[in-house]
């Protein structure tokens, strides 16, 4: 047994979709969740800033005491999985990528034609389509960033005009042309975009992640005698930049759970000058 939080982190909002699953299959579990709102989104940014950002945030999670640490962020899974596990080897550290693509394997037939929607990074790193076929190389994978979702999302531009055209836009001809019959969502984002994509796109079988990775959480804190039983913690939820988004954004995702949260702001810029400038005194 082990009541300390489960630490979640992301880009931005986007890794809250995966909390309510967690929430839902293991009820016990209490969470710690960091949203670097301030510095979203990652998905188009270099390698080694998104290492360094991923880093400081691990660290921050770790001096949380958090039991576990998730990577609910499809970016980040896919350019520094390693570099974290690596680093804090007193916490099981797992991504979003392989549970998915480990389920993908076994459930797709041969033959499939699995599409993957995600950042420039993701898409770039073929970290799906690598994981998949290294375990069924019968399944045809087809891959397409989608850079302007997120940012959108973030926005809260979700239920509208604007963000079915943008869908159209990247997602039209790749759906045709590819012929597919399932859609990974390799964005934790794009789950707050499902119901658009499943009225665009009915015939379309879609995935994901956000769903899966809560059955890998319970199976590593199982196997290693760690699931909590009676905790008292609160679920807290921080962001480097506290904003209205993010606040409504829980709001609405946790609605149906009925959850008590606390938010917090940490923002390691600020954080940053606030130590040099004690250092100076
Ligand atoms: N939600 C993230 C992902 O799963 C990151 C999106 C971004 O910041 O670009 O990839």
């Amino acid at each position: 047994m082990d009541n300390r939080p489960v630490g979640f982190f992301d880009s931005g909002l986007g890794g809250l979709t995966c909390i309510p699953y967690l929430m839902r299959s293991l009820p016990e579990e209490k969470i710690i969740y960091y949203g670097d709102t301030a510095r979203t989104p990652y998905g188009s940014k270099a390698e080694s800033t998104i290492r360094s950002f991923s880093l400081e945030i691990a660290d921050f999670l770790v001096k949380s005491n958090v039991k576990m640490i998730v990577i609910a962020c499809n970016t980040v899974s896919a350019t520094c999985l390693d570099d974290i596990q690596e680093k804090f080897p007193s916490v099981p550290v797992i991504g979003i990528i392989e549970p998915t693509a480990a389920e993908v394997a076994e459930t797709c037939s041969s033959g499939s034609r699995v599409g993957i929607i995600g950042t420039k990074v993701t898409v770039a790193s073929h970290a799906y389509r690598n994981l998949i076929r290294s375990r069924n190389e019968g399944i045809e994978i087809f891959e397409r960033a989608c850079p302007a979702f997120v940012p959108l999302i973030e926005e809260g531009i979700i239920d509208n005009e604007i963000m079915d055209l943008t869908i159209r836009y990247y997602m039209d001809d790749f759906v045709h042309d590819s012929s597919l019959d399932k859609i990974i969502l390799g964005c934790t984002h794009y789950p707050l975009i499902e119901e658009n994509i499943r009225r665009i796109y009915p015939e379309l079988d879609i995935i994901n992640p956000s769903s899966i990775v809560a059955g890998r959480i319970g199976q590593v804190l199982r196997d290693r005698d760690m699931l909590a039983e009676g905790s008292d913690f609160e679920n807290v939820f921080f962001a480097s930049d506290l904003s209205e988004n993010f606040i409504n954004m829980i709001d609405h995702i946790f609605e149906k759970e009925k959850v008590k949260v606390k938010f917090l702001n940490f923002d390691f810029e600020k954080e940053r000058m606030r130590r040099n400038e004690a250092h100076e005194l």
